[in-house]
């Protein structure tokens, strides 16, 4: 599907790529991601389904027991992966009309940085809408300075300073302790998130993460590229200056029928996260694990597979055992990568996950694209939404 390219066209890739890194202008040194928040309707019940069939492992929690009388808020790891999944305990609260809104879904995308006061002051000089002014919060294992802005829809980046921390996860949560820890499934870091934005907000975006937090543009694709006989999109991807955070940003575009993007705006009620991608070492036994605990991944059909070795070339492993699995394999100039999505994990056709092993490859699998679309479609159709 891809064409091949010359070594004098792969050069200019290279090249490129560093170039768009050595602007990325790093007043906003960023660590990694600290964790994700997740406003949900139940969050103990989804802490049971996160560990059970994501293989994430009993970390914190803050909830009556610990003195919380407004919220319960379970903390979840898996490698560096760390997932909160919190509810309300009230009639009205803001985390209430968050899920009445958007139905579940992930409020916060938090950044671990060396600094929370001085990463509100230069996001805010530059333009961010606040969330939350540097707030210091202490317990006996120290303090923690925490700060947030707001990104695309009602998300926020929270920014979280926690050397003087020695505790479990921040001040108020304590050791969870249970008796129910199902085995990690091999999961390791965020590799990725993914948001949708509104129709034409791309750019607005894409320029948000460029002059707000510093990120550089590192890959762009169009409708061209993304699109099927009948839906399309466009998406850009920003990275900050170490390439630990890498965030793609999605649009829908026009096609005969309604794309994949306006179908998450529609049930989410507006921008948000559309996906996580979680990176493995072994994408095969994962994905296996995954399955038998449930997980339902999007299916491609089987002729996928009939010319995949011409196009990717060789690969390690075996070809049976990633058809068997509807595992994806795509190849840029650096290496190649294989990766699979699950089908959405709420009841709306918001959010979903991407298991993704990078072996070289730093793209996002684009050639990929057209298969895994006309998967979606064929799950839009079941859903009448297409
Ligand atoms: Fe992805």
């Amino acid at each position: 599907m891809e064409p091949t390219k010359s070594i004098e066209e792969l050069q200019n890739f290279n090249f490129k790529i560093k170039k768009i890194f050595d602007e990325a202008k790093d007043f906003l040194p960023i660590s990694g991601t600290d964790y994700i928040e997740l406003y949900v309707g139940n969050a103990k019940q989804s802490a049971h389904y996160y560990k059970t069939a994501f293989g994430f492992q009993t970390e914190a929690y803050a909830g009556m027991e610990t003195g919380e009388n407004k919220i319960a808020s379970y903390v979840l790891k898996q490698g560096k992966i760390r997932l909160v999944l919190t509810t309300s305990l009230e009639k009205d609260s803001l985390i209430n009309n968050h899920i009445n809104t958007h139905g579940d879904g992930v409020k916060i995308i938090a950044l671990h940085v060396e600094d929370a006061t001085e990463a509100f002051n230069q996001t805010i000089k530059r333009g961010a809408k606040p969330y939350l002014k540097p707030t210091k919060i202490s317990d006996n294992n120290g303090s923690i300075i925490k700060s947030g802005i707001y990104t695309y829809g009602e998300t926020v980046h929270m920014f979280i300073e926690r050397k003087n921390y020695k505790g479990i996860f921040l001040p108020g949560y304590e050791k969870w302790e249970s008796h129910y820890n199902p085995e990690s499934v091999g999961l390791k870091h965020i590799d990725h998130i993914v948001g949708n934005v509104d129709w034409d907000e791309m750019n607005i975006w894409c320029k948000f993460y460029q002059e707000v937090m510093g990120f550089a543009q590192i890959i762009s694709f169009d409708d061209n590229d993304i699109s099927t006989e009948f839906t399309a999109l466009m998406s850009k991807v920003m990275s900050n200056g170490n390439g630990r955070i890498k965030f793609p940003i999605n649009e829908p575009a026009d096609g005969i029928k309604k794309s994949q993007i306006e179908e998450y705006l529609d049930f989410y009620n507006g921008p948000g996260v559309q996906h996580l991608a979680l990176a493995t070492d072994d994408i095969a036994k994962t994905v296996e694990e995954m399955k038998n605990r449930g997980v339902e991944f999007l299916y491609v059909p089987e002729t996928y597979y009939d010319d995949l070795l011409e196009r990717v070339g060789k690969i390690d492993e075996d070809l049976n055992t990633l058809k068997k699995h509807g595992i994806l394999i795509d190849r840029d100039e650096e290496g190649y990568l294989l990766q699979i999505f699950t089908k959405p994990v709420l009841d709306r056709p918001t959010m979903f996950f991407e298991i993704i092993q990078r072996k070289g490859a730093q793209s996002f699998g684009k050639g990929n694209f057209k298969a895994l679309f006309e998967a979606i479609e064929r799950e839009q159709e079941n859903r009448g939404t297409l």
